[in-house]
């Protein structure tokens, strides 16, 4: 690896050490929170309370410091409330999430129904829910029909650190009126006001304490999902025993599982779930968040103990979850369902749905820390056509440019990128490289020097520019909450800056949390400036959102805004889901990490962002074959794939495990091919209607109880259930089958089952086990190419999966695969078919939609047809009609029609008789 200044940079920099982070314990604003919150009541002045268009105004008091908050309540368009709490009159402004809101969210009139001097009642005039705000002490609760469904400050744990002037020059006013929280030289050090260590670290503050913190209880609630980033189940778990989850953006190497501490992405954003109703707690802060969640279950009374009122009150469970950020405002959105598939919506009204992936990127990917030159990359591209295992982009990590300057080639190892990119597109694959945000100090390095000239990088507390370690050595940041840095950054990316690049490359974005080595805990001083002279510790969080935005903007500008761009971010924050895909970081290579991408990605996909992945076959460490194959079958059915391994592993190229391994893993990958019809349209799902397209068995199935903590399984849109296998050896798996009128169907051997059970599924190697829900029609292609690029005329095939009504339904869309056309011209193709009464229909899903395809459907396949037809017809859209030949297998009750040829994008029907 290249030196650095006079040392040695290595991935053993990197941590490994995980005392170089911190637990709960070390956070100074989480000891003052967990002490000084008790202390403060809060009153609101409700009699003073202005009603007005947009929201309602009071004010709120500590008893204590007697400081006077405001907070401001919003309805929001589809059921949102929001509350907002500032200091009325802060010393100076408080930082305010910008970017986030994909705009200013349309406000509902509250009017209020009901209130006095202790108490006010809003509503929104349209739906049942009620907003009752109690004054002494404040509390807020959001009521249904009757049924407070969350309170907010029930518990009393509001917290509102004001700004106040520094401790000297307090001292020098005596101004000793001032005492929200303890002042005495001991408790200062303790309590972390002005100062706070850790480790040889020493964070000062020139602001002080301006921590803010709210309590939330959800009542009837106790499955709660939600915040990522952490390598920890789906459901998130009491931490009334140990840590809070963390919510700060770290580069942790080979990070621990069933861990709370923060990694590399943070979305402080929950969803909570009973059986009746799923709301959404969003709290927009990017300063180092922590939360708690208490459970208490169910707790019985007896009628004489408690009379019967309370008794009916007591039987219910409730989840209590408190807030606490290091600084900002408190800006919080309450979404209130009432079904999991509506809070899906309210988020994304609020912060943007995913981005439309370009085909080529649901294909199979490539990597490797590093492919070493042209030759290594023409080899293993012709590998993979010589062992006829379909992918689409090659990677390059950081070592294919000149020092770890990005925007650069070696030119040793990659002397010519253009032909290298030619090669690449003759067989209709991609390049993506990587571009990360820390910038080699080098006058000679033309994007330093300008970035410098134009003073576009973080400054130290000092004024000067911040420099801080990373792959290239010494380097600087490029500070991307600045507008006019993103501008001239996307502007990098045009093919006449940056040298080397054509439109078939696309970009990775890394070590952006940021990620500073020697750093407190591997990241930037919190006191670093930034662009509007923000402290680094109130934006922390939203850093990697900003570059990976600033390179989206990048990729589609270079193609003159025509071009769907293809981004890659280890680390996010809401809303990134706008700008592309996310990936789960340094993993292992070890079993128990196969195992808990599943509800890492879970977490990720019910937080807006569907197109995630972990690296397939772990980034660190050698897997042995079985693992590896068993990872490519996880990942050929996640939605980001992409396999990857670190520098001093064992080359794992799918081909250098033995044939029959190689066989295994070509077939997983095949799989992955022949669903992308099924997988591009709940992409398009997920764009236009917010709809997961991973999602846990609680989303369809929110009625059913043992769903809520399954993670070892999940839904790939509403048709087929997936459970990998993760463990060694296996030679079974317990699959939870849902759904009491459901029926499923075994995907390889068609085998037909009934709902609400589990059944045991034996597995051999090549066994990935999943279902066909019926009920649904899943589109597929029945021929697999090289790459995406050589599937788009190849025939189409149905799989039909009869429900226990014996009628199914599916949809499919198409587009180019790579432009915005879809959107501005609307050339799209949204086809939807449904088998009733025995005829299966193709029609229109959207009139708006145009995008004749010449493709036919040559392939139907029916699960569950019960009886022996005597004949099958087509019947085309002028009602001529032709029999179609046809098999049936009456032991398996499939009916399978080949050679056909009925245009996709055209009106049909297939009558069974
Ligand atoms: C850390 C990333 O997580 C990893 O995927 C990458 O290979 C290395 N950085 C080197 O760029």
């Amino acid at each position: 690896m290249e030196a650095a200044g006079k040392e040695e940079i290595s991935v053993e920099d990197e941590a490994v050490d995980k005392n170089i982070f911190k637990d709960c314990s070390k956070i100074a604003f989480y000891r003052r929170q967990k002490q000084l919150s008790r202390r403060a009541t809060y009153q609101a002045s409700l009699d003073s309370a202005t009603i007005g268009k947009d929201s309602t105004k009071f004010q709120i008091i500590s008893e204590t410091t007697k400081v006077s908050l405001l907070a401001e309540v919003y309805g929001i368009e589809g059921n949102i409330f929001r509350l907002k709490i500032n200091e009325e009159t802060p010393l100076k402004p408080r930082y305010e999430v910008l970017d986030v809101l994909t705009s200013k969210p349309s406000t509902v009139r509250l009017i209020s129904c009901s209130g006095d001097a202790d108490s006010l009642v809003l509503t929104d005039g349209k739906g049942d829910l009620k907003c009752n705000i109690t004054a002494n002490p404040f509390k807020i609760d959001l009521v249904s029909q009757e049924e407070v469904v969350m309170s907010i400050n029930s518990l009393g744990q509001l917290y509102f650190e004001h700004l106040q002037i520094p401790l000297k020059q307090r001292a020098a006013k005596e101004n000793k009126e001032d005492t929200s929280v303890d002042a005495s030289q001991e408790d200062q050090e303790d309590l972390g006001l002005w100062e706070e260590k850790f480790g040889k670290f020493v964070d000062v503050k020139v602001n002080g304490p301006a921590s803010v913190g709210l309590d939330f209880s959800l009542h009837g609630f106790e499955h709660l999902y939600g915040i990522p980033q952490h390598a920890e189940s789906h459901q998130l778990k009491n931490t009334s025993d140990g840590d809070a989850y963390r919510l700060y953006n770290l580069d942790v190497y080979g990070y621990k599982i069933h861990d709370k501490m923060g990694i590399y992405g943070s979305v402080p954003y929950l969803l909570a779930h009973k059986l009746s109703r799923t709301v959404g707690i969003f709290w927009l802060n990017a300063s180092e968040t922590l939360v708690e969640i208490n459970t208490e279950p169910a707790v019985k009374y007896t009628l004489t103990q408690m009379g019967p009122v309370a008794a009916k009150q007591k039987v219910r469970c409730r989840t209590d979850v408190h807030w606490m950020s290091e600084s900002g405002i408190i800006d919080v959105f309450l979404l209130t369902g009432p079904t999991p598939s509506d809070v899906f919506k309210q988020y994304s009204y609020l912060t943007g749905t995913q981005a439309m992936p370009p085909l080529f990127s649901l294909g199979y990917h490539q990597c490797r820390w590093n492919y070493e030159d042209e030759q290594d990359i023409k080899e293993v591209d012709a590998g993979f056509d010589e062992h006829d295992i379909p992918y689409d982009v090659m990677w390059l990590d950081i070592e294919h440019t000149e020092g770890k300057r990005y925007f650069t080639w070696d030119k040793k190892r990659f002397p010519n990128p253009k032909r290298m990119q030619e090669l690449l597109r003759s067989k209709n694959r991609k390049l993506v490289v990587i571009s990360d945000p820390h910038i080699k100090i080098d006058p000679n390095y033309s994007v330093y020097v300008k970035a410098k000239e134009q003073g576009f990088f973080v400054r130290n507390h000092e004024g000067g520019d911040f420099e801080g370690v990373c792959w290239p050595g010494l380097s600087s940041y490029l500070d991307f909450t600045n507008p006019k840095v993103r501008e001239w950054y996307s502007g990098l990316f045009t093919f006449s800056a940056y040298q080397g690049s054509t439109d078939i490359l696309y970009i990775w974005n890394d070590m952006n949390e940021p990620s500073v080595f020697r750093g407190p805990e591997l990241t930037m001083q919190k006191n670093a400036i930034h662009h509007g002279n923000w402290e680094h510790r109130e934006l922390h969080n939203i850093y990697g959102f900003y570059q990976q935005m600033a390179t989206a903007e990048g990729l589609i500008q270079r193609s003159k805004g025509k071009e769907r761009p293809f981004v890659l971010t280890r680390s996010f924050f809401a809303g990134s889901q706008k700008y592309g895909a996310v990936w789960t970081g340094d993993n292992t290579a070890e079993w128990s990490y196969l195992k808990i991408s599943i509800p890492m990605l879970l977490t990720l996909s019910i937080t807006g962002i569907s197109f995630c992945g972990a690296d397939v076959g772990g980034f660190i460490g050698n897997p042995e074959a079985e693992l590896l194959v068993r990872w490519y079958q996880a990942g050929a059915y996640q939605p980001f794939f992409r396999g990857h391994a670190t520098m001093n592993t064992k080359r794992r190229e799918p081909w250098l495990f033995g044939e029959e391994y190689t066989r295994l893993i070509r077939e997983a990958i095949r799989q992955r091919y022949t669903l992308l019809p099924y997988w591009y349209s709940l992409f398009y799902r997920a764009h236009v209607a917010a709809q997961p397209v991973m999602r846990p068995l609680w989303i369809e199935f929110p009625e059913e109880l043992d769903a809520f903590g399954v993670e070892d399984e999940y839904m790939l849109g509403s048709a087929l259930l997936v459970h990998p296998v993760t463990e060694p050896k296996a030679s079974t798996v317990d699959v939870f089958l849902p759904g009491s009128n459901e029926v499923w169907y075994d995907c390889k051997t068609f085998a037909r089952w009934e709902g609400a059970r589990t059944v045991k599924i034996p597995v051999a190697l090549d066994t990935i086990p999943s279902f066909q829900r019926g009920g649904s029609i899943v589109p597929i292609k029945t021929t697999v190419g090289k790459s995406t690029g050589y599937m788009t005329d190849s025939p189409y095939g149905l799989r039909v999966a009869l429900s226990t009504k014996d009628s199914a339904m599916g949809e499919f869309y198409l587009d180019d695969g790579h432009s915005f056309r879809y959107l501005h011209q609307k050339q799209f193709l949204h086809r939807k078919f449904s088998f009733l009464s025995d005829v299966l229909i193709n029609s229109c899903a959207d009139e708006r939609g145009h995008y004749p395809s010449k493709c036919v459907v040559e392939q139907i396949f029916v699960l569950g047809l019960k009886k022996q037809p005597s004949s099958v017809t087509t019947r085309s859209s002028d009602g001529k009609d032709e029999p179609v030949a046809f098999t049936y297998c009456a032991q398996m009750s499939t009916l399978r029609l080949e050679k056909l040829s009925l245009n996709i994008s055209a009106d049909w029907e297939v009558h069974v008789r």
